[in-house]
């Protein structure tokens, strides 16, 4: 199989040929979600969620991003694979950003890092692309700024934010960046922006104009019921599924069915 790189990403968007997404933390999970065919599979911070079961992405350390991204390099065999930088690992000193990244590069064998925000994290970024490494950006809905906004809801629907989201994303490509996630932003602001620069968007919950689309596997799957933002389209019942299943095999234990002769030596 061909592999998947940030020249082919770059071409997709030209090609007007969508660029498509999703997360993954483990080897089984992106065993599946390679072989299905994925484009760019993202090692998120939303592991600390999703995984560890925190309330917010900011508690996940680089360590654990590392063996979360080294489990999930293991399977893949085509995507492009990216991992977050968790919060505390890049801001502020270009010098610990650029630390931050190699240590993912080395320790994974991932192909990029994905980094939070614009202008104030520039020296970051740049130092980190200085190194070779390919750098996605984030704007829009940052999750690891949660504490700044207070909510979980869409952003830069005011005139003075959505303009220094459009200067954000002119200084992402400008400095080479290879693509930049749109969270949670108005379709519109979207198009402007994804027209605006000559690298891909890859929205969440930012409409169909983006180059792209990404949305978290275990709310594709269905994993997580309760979390049922309008953006989000579920593919599968996998709650319900794995429910069923789990019940029918205490059942079974508990009624002497399982194991049968069959089933034993
Ligand atoms: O951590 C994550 O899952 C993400 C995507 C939602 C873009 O950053
Ligand atoms: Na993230």
């Amino acid at each position: 199989v061909k592999r998947i790189t940030t020249h082919i990403i770059q071409e997709m968007k030209h090609r007007g040929e969508k660029i498509s997404a999703l997360t993954a933390y483990d080897y089984s999970m992106a065993r599946i979600v390679d072989a299905a065919g994925i484009d760019i599979i993202l090692v998120g911070d939303s592991a600390s969620n999703v995984i560890a079961g925190h309330e917010t992405t900011l508690p996940i350390t680089l360590d654990q991003m590392i063996y979360h991204a080294q489990a999930v390099v293991r399977a893949v065999k085509r995507a492009f694979v990216v991992v977050d930088l968790p919060f505390g690992s890049y801001q502020g000193n270009s010098r610990a950003a650029l630390d931050s990244a190699i240590r993912i590069m080395k320790e994974s064998g991932a192909h990029a890092v994905k980094v939070e925000g614009g202008i104030e994290i520039k020296d970051s970024i740049t130092r980190i692309l200085s190194a070779g490494v390919p750098v996605m950006g984030h704007l829009g809905l940052t999750p690891q700024s949660i504490y700044k906004f207070g909510t979980y809801t869409v952003r830069a629907k005011e005139e003075a934010e959505a303009e220094k989201l459009l200067q954000d994303a002119q200084m992402l490509d400008e400095i080479g960046c290879f693509g930049m996630v749109l969270e949670k932003i108005p379709a519109s602001l979207t198009q402007k922006v994804s027209q605006s620069v000559s690298i891909p968007t890859i929205g969440i919950g930012a409409g169909p104009h983006a180059d792209g689309q990404i949305l978290v596997l275990h709310d594709l799957l269905g994993i997580t019921k309760e979390f049922k933002p309008r953006f989000l389209r579920r593919y599968a019942d996998l709650h319900g599924i794995m429910t069923d299943a789990v019940q029918n095999y205490v059942k079974d234990v508990k009624s002497n069915d399982f194991p049968n002769e069959k089933e034993s030596y």
